[in-house]
């Protein structure tokens, strides 16, 4: 009889330690995962019941996602004009978010202040020439205050930046607006239908619009071909007739304004048509920065 050999083909002793062995690590390593699971989900919980107090809803499409976005330097400090910042979510179509308290007081001041000496009559583009020209359907003042001008502009421009996950070279050198009473924008798109225009920073992504002060009545940007229940919006009372006409924003000092002319799949999105209502009382200086998909390379204009 032939002995049996001492290494057998199929080792069965030997699978047998491997397979239990390996159960063991399988069984450990999803006892990991389910722990880690709810370790993210405890963790995740904790800001979400702590602000849940002051979630609100602006309209039925959306949702107000509120967040301390960084620590500012005075605490809600009413006074300074420096409360709390955080993201609000207005609309999908366009894609619409309001960053509230963008600005500091002083910031707002300031922009101001520089841009006072130097306001000129608003001009628009000519869609068949793309050369600036004077235009009723748009009756402010405004200056461009040059790129990187002093370091508050350079601050603002670099948090731009930052919140759009736009870099700082796209932008066009912000331009300050003055609208006094009766005075306007007329609905259009910030992107362009021409060659001309897109040979500096290309085709217009996206736009910020800084207000950097309080208009006592109307003055509201109006994007009237947004999608949704325009009346939805808390403010909707607070509307002048022109604000009714679409879903408006009522400007606020320091709250800044963010939309985008292009759908994420980068073609132009027609929600994104948007106007400023005319100034009923008071005045409205706000503060415009253009982004687009190129380098922009010219820094003054
Ligand atoms: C729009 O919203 C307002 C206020 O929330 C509500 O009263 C109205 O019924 C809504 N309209 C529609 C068409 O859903």
């Amino acid at each position: 009889m032939a002995p049996k050999p001492k290494y057998s083909r199929f080792q069965q002793p030997r699978k047998t330690t491997s397979s239990s062995s390996s159960t063991i690590l399988t069984s450990l390593l999803i006892f990991t995962f389910v722990v880690l699971i709810l370790l993210a989900l405890g963790i995740l919980s904790i800001p979400t019941t702590s602000s849940s107090d002051r979630v609100s809803k602006p309209n039925d499409l959306t949702h107000i996602a509120r967040n301390s976005l960084h620590t500012s330097t005075s605490e809600d400090d009413d006074d300074d004009g420096n409360g709390e910042q955080w993201t609000e979510v207005v609309s999908w179509e366009p894609r619409t978010f309001i960053y509230h308290n963008f600005l500091t007081k002083a910031e707002c001041e300031h922009l101001i202040n520089i841009a006072k000496p130097n306001m000129q009559k608003s001009s628009v583009v000519d869609s068949t020439t793309g050369k600036s020209k004077d235009s009723r359907v748009r009756t402010s003042t405004g200056t461009f205050l040059d790129r990187g001008l002093d370091k508050i502009v350079r601050n603002i421009e670099k948090r731009i930046a930052d919140y759009t996950f736009i870099p700082v070279e796209h932008g066009k050198a912000l331009q300050v607006l003055h609208y006094e009473v009766g005075q306007k924008y007329e609905p259009h798109y910030d992107y362009f239908f021409d060659e001309f225009n897109t040979k500096y920073g290309g085709q217009r992504i996206a736009t910020v619009l800084m207000y950097l002060s309080d208009v006592e009545e109307g003055g509201e940007t109006v994007f009237p071909a947004a999608k949704g229940n325009i009346s939805s919006v808390p403010w909707w009372n607070e509307l002048s007739e022109c604000g009714k006409k679409g879903l408006s924003i009522k400007p606020k000092r320091g709250d800044a304004l963010l939309f985008w002319s292009m759908k994420p799949d980068a073609t132009a999105d027609p929600s994104s048509l948007h106007g400023s209502c005319p100034v009923i009382k008071g005045d409205k200086w706000s503060c415009t920065r253009w982004l687009g998909i190129n380098e922009h390379k010219n820094t003054t204009g």
